[in-house]
């Protein structure tokens, strides 16, 4: 069991973010990634929909006899967490409540931004989880798309990174937050412009960071962190285009992938494995 992998999935690449962040908390754990690229993006489609993908998701990374299931999306995270931890018999982190969990802990003065897809913001899945933990904590929101094509495509520090992010976090830096949750897993990209535009008095909250902490934790508590000291297995599947998964993968991994396979996944009937 404590050598089995951690599961990963995500909406495509963006997930490589948190991998990133685990793979250098936890260097000897085997990890098994895949990204949606077929289906890719969630951020704009309906919670049932992204409930049935992230079941499908889920399913997929089973087969593969993970002993932890890491949600890195946000999306999938705001709206599919709580079903998924119920239905699985291993736990289940999503990056959602750890990032609050470290808002709640930098804030001084109780005013904290989250920004993320359209669908994480709308879900109100950060600002609850926030409230939850901290109820005088006031927060504020702001869904960045741009944020995700921009990332992709590398533009991450030039003028219209820098234009982009200073019209959609105009309103935030008016509520004068002092800390600000990058709640998508792109936007760790776009740190440096981020903190440019928002100032050194905001700290950043980068939610792979925190959920690669989280998966530490759920690790040791039930006793199923890897022993062995070896290098690890790391293994990708996209359901579609491995090669372009490859290319554009490597800015969001920080280095080299090495291979990545085709997924199939069974397209499930949502609701069915609960029959
Ligand atoms: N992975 C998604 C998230 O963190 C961003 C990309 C998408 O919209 O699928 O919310």
């Amino acid at each position: 069991m404590k050598e089995n992998p951690i599961g990963i999935f995500d909406s495509g690449l963006g997930g490589l973010t948190v991998l990133k962040e685990i793979a250098g908390l936890l260097p000897y754990e085997n990890t098994v990634y895949l990204g949606d690229t077929a289906r890719v993006p969630y951020g704009n489609k309906s919670k049932d929909t992204i409930v049935r993908y992230s079941f499908e998701n889920a399913r997929f990374l089973l087969r593969h006899h993970i002993k932890l299931l890491v949600i890195a999306c946000n999306t999938a995270s705001a709206f599919a967490l709580e079903e998924i931890r119920s239905a699985l018999p291993i736990p289940v982190i999503g990056v959602i409540e750890p990032g609050a969990k470290a808002a709640t802990a930098a804030t001084r003065t109780g005013r904290v931004g989250i920004i993320g897809t359209e669908g994480t913001i709308k879900s109100g899945a950060y600002c609850s989880a926030i409230k939850a933990l901290a109820p005088d904590v006031k927060t504020f929101t702001q869904a960045c798309p741009l944020f995700v094509p921009l990332a992709e495509e590398g533009w991450t520090d030039n003028s219209i990174a820098i234009d982009t992010a200073a019209a959609y976090l105009a309103p935030l830096k008016k509520f004068g937050i002092d800390t600000l949750v990058l709640g998508c897993t792109h936007y760790p990209l776009l740190k440096k412009t981020i903190a440019r535009v928002m100032g050194p008095g905001v700290k950043l909250i980068d939610s792979a960071e925190a959920a690669a902490q989280e998966v530490r934790r759920t690790l040791a508590e039930n006793d199923i962190a890897n022993s062995q000291k070896s290098a690890p297995s790391r293994r990708f599947y996209v359901t579609d285009s491995p090669e372009r998964f490859i290319k554009v993968g490597r800015t969001f991994f920080g280095k080299e992938l090495s291979d990545a396979e085709l997924a199939y996944l069974e397209a499930l009937e949502y609701g069915k494995e609960k029959e």
